[in-house]
């Protein structure tokens, strides 16, 4: 019997499990998209019902993917999209959200993010943000790829300490965040939505993680999706179309590594000792 996937609370009282599914690459190809649907669909069984995706992806088919998934099933799920940011002026926002919900087949999204800074002015991305809020059309909004300086100027803006979240790329080979940016975040109670968690399969080549692994009976993906689990308010969204591979990802949540694996992996993927700037991919 597993145990059940936890939640976390956002500001502003929304709860989500403590792992989701991301969908990059999902609807690059069509004889893919029945594969793809089925994925999502089987995520919510499997209570992983943060769904992530973002109108960059597949030019749109990401969230057509989704909405196919979700058509009877939209209440079951929390629905993540973003907004690229050169459509992230005022009106732009508004426009690109309608898209989405309309990609999407449903009339909210649960959480919006800015997928990463561009030309236009925070105060009028985040006024945006307010706006859908207020009509129903976002329950809640965040950032993404957001460094620590970003954070404060966001925090600086009418509003801006409304976010919600902060997604960014953080994974075993990626602790550039723990120096700053993740106790920033915690010390105000914004969750990180760790991308890439497991470095886009990179990682699972690593002895010592292979290593690790096989002492729990686990894989080197559990482990790695370990990790993230064991940090405060931290949502890994690792990404698969493969059913046997989304169980075991689901089943990371289960695992508990000890303290002196724990020292192990920071041996292995050393935390890090000063300011790394925030990384992208
Ligand atoms: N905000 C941003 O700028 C940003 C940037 C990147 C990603 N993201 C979001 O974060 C999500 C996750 O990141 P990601 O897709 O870049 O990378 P990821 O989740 O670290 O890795 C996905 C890759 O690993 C494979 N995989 C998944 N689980 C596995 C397992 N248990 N064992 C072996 N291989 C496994 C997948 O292949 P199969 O599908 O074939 O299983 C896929 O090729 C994205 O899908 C997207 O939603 C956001």
């Amino acid at each position: 019997m597993h145990d059940s996937i936890a939640t976390i609370t956002l500001p502003g009282g929304l709860h989500v499990p403590t792992i989701g599914l991301g969908t990059w690459m999902m609807g690059e190809h069509k004889r893919h998209m029945p594969a793809e649907i089925d994925a999502v669909r089987h995520a919510l069984d499997l209570g992983m019902t943060l769904i992530d995706t973002a109108e960059m992806y597949a030019d749109g088919a990401s969230e057509t993917v989704v909405g196919k998934a979700l058509k009877d099933r939209r209440g079951e799920a929390f629905v993540v999209s973003k907004v690229v940011p050169w459509n992230a002026s005022f009106n732009g926002t508004i426009e690109a959200c309608d898209r989405s919900l309309q990609r999407l087949g449903t009339d909210y999204l649960d959480l919006y993010l800015l997928h990463w800074r561009g030309e236009h002015p925070l105060d009028d991305t985040v006024a945006a943000l307010e706006t859908l809020k207020a009509s129903g059309k976002i329950r809640s909004w965040g950032v993404s790829n957001f460094d620590t300086e970003d954070m404060e100027e966001l925090f600086s803006v009418p509003d801006g300490k409304n976010c919600a979240v902060n997604q960014v790329l953080y994974n075993l080979s990626r602790r550039g965040i723990e120096y700053d940016l993740l106790p920033w975040c915690q010390e105000r109670h914004i969750p990180i939505m760790a991308y890439s968690p497991i470095e886009q399969g990179r990682l699972l080549e690593h002895p010592e993680l292979i290593h690790i692994a096989k002492a729990y009976q686990a894989t080197p993906a559990q482990v790695a999706l370990a990790f993230l689990l064991e940090r405060d308010s931290v949502i890994p969204i690792p990404k698969t179309v493969n059913l046997n591979r989304l169980r075991e990802n689901r089943d990371a949540v289960d695992l508990d590594i000890t303290d002196e694996d724990l020292d192990r992996l920071d041996a292995a993927f050393p935390p890090p000792s000063r300011k790394v700037p925030l990384e992208m991919l």
